[in-house]
């Protein structure tokens, strides 16, 4: 499964099966994470077997079931687009191990989470990782016209990329970003809201894998 379909296929799942990850899978996994953590500074984990974290019913939004793997998203303060960013690199790689996930930011008890965290870091947010009972399903998403300027003359790079980018997952599947396209360099915008710029950072990554890196520049 190329990058592209595993983006294409992937939708948030919150139930899981009693199907462990395969060792082989767990190293891949945990070699994705060093190389992210060498490349960014991010202190990113893999929990594996601990069923703690997902086992809270009175959250306030998105109860789990059986879900004892997942991501610690760790690192030093104000890189939120950093962990967007290279958290939906790993859900994507999951994906093409054929694993599930789900982004939870308030569905959990940070006091069921274990995680390492230097002097100076905090703990973002959480990724749950496992086979999951389903698929997951399709969802609904704003526009194109809504969420950039693309039209039917924009290149097909960019009309490419903000397919890719609609299917992003944003919190409470919010979609509050804005993409524009000028002259081969594309500016995106965060809107004001909760978890905006982690949420920039996942729809830069899925933008990237459908509009190809070598047809454009990111604005500074
Ligand atoms: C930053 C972020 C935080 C999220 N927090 C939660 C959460 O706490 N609980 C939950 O059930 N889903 C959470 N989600 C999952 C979103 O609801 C989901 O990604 C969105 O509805 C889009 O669906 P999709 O992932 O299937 O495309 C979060 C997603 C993101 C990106």
């Amino acid at each position: 499964m190329t990058e592209l379909e595993a983006l294409k296929n992937r939708h948030s799942v919150r139930s899981y099966l009693n199907k462990p990850i395969e060792e082989e899978k767990v190293a891949l996994l945990n070699e994705k994470v060093a190389e992210i953590n060498d490349k960014t500074g991010l202190h990113i984990q893999l929990l594996i077997n601990e069923p703690k974290c997902f086992a809270v019913n009175d959250v306030d939004y998105g109860v789990f079931k059986n879900c004892t793997n997942y991501f610690t998203m760790v690192g030093p303060k104000g890189m939120d687009e950093e962990v967007g960013y290279y958290g939906q690199m790993l859900v994507l790689y999951a994906q093409q191990l054929g694993l599930n996930t789900c982004w939870a930011k308030s569905s959990f008890k940070k006091s069921g989470v274990t995680f390492e965290q230097n002097p100076g870091e905090k703990l973002y947010i959480v990724i749950a990782l496992g086979y999951g009972e389903t698929q997951g399903h399709e969802r609904k998403t704003k526009s194109m016209e809504a969420l950039s300027n693309c039209t039917e003359s924009s290149p097909q790079w960019f009309k490419d990329g903000m397919e890719a980018a609609m299917l992003a997952p944003t919190a409470i599947n919010q979609q509050r970003f804005y993409l524009s396209e000028k002259d081969g360099v594309v500016t995106a915008k965060a809107k004001f809201s909760i978890l905006t710029h982690m949420d920039l950072g996942i729809v830069k990554y899925n933008f990237e894998i459908g509009a190809g890196k070598e047809n454009f520049k990111w604005a500074e």
